[in-house]
């Protein structure tokens, strides 16, 4: 089976998102390492959009420490509640930044970084990680990407 991401024929972002899907769901089907899923997730999702940082935190007692990403070098641990990473899994909901300037606590690990969404990964009731996506224009991500990555971390929650 070719594991390629094939995404020629979509144009909008809804499109992207909607053919990447099944796409990731066959990549990882018959995979249980989440290491290696958010791997790949982390690279498809950079391959398909060209974010700027894509990646995941993983919490490990009262951190958030990084884990697979594409992109430049990040912060390595998070605190509960701080910045949009920290917030995102204290709150347990899905973060949209449009302006990073505009967040109080944002940690900048970059500072091309301009707006960012964080999506936590639940284990029952529990956030045990959060996707996080930087992009370089301001108000980069909505509604839209908040719904498939949504359906995307939920590929990792099945596993
Ligand atoms: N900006 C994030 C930190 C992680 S980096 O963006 C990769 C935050 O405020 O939580």
């Amino acid at each position: 089976m070719s594991h390629s991401i094939d995404i020629h024929l979509a144009s909008s972002k809804q499109e992207k998102y909607q053919s990447l899907l099944p796409q990731l769901k066959a990549l990882l089907e018959g995979e249980t390492d989440t290491i290696a899923n958010m791997a790949n997730i982390s690279a498809a999702l950079k391959q398909t959009f060209g974010f700027y940082w894509v990646g995941f935190y993983i919490v490990k007692k009262e951190e958030l420490v990084l884990g697979p990403f594409q992109g430049t070098i990040a912060c390595t641990r998070i605190k509960y509640g701080k910045g949009v990473c920290g917030t995102a899994w204290k709150e347990k909901r899905t973060v949209i930044v449009e302006d990073v300037e505009q967040f109080p606590g944002h940690i900048a690990c970059d500072a091309a970084s301009r707006s960012e969404i964080v999506v936590p990964l639940f284990y029952r009731d529990d956030v045990v990680a959060v996707l996080d996506i930087d992009s370089e224009h301001l108000n980069h991500f909505d509604e839209t990407d908040a719904l498939f990555l949504q359906q995307i971390v939920k590929l990792l929650e099945e596993v």
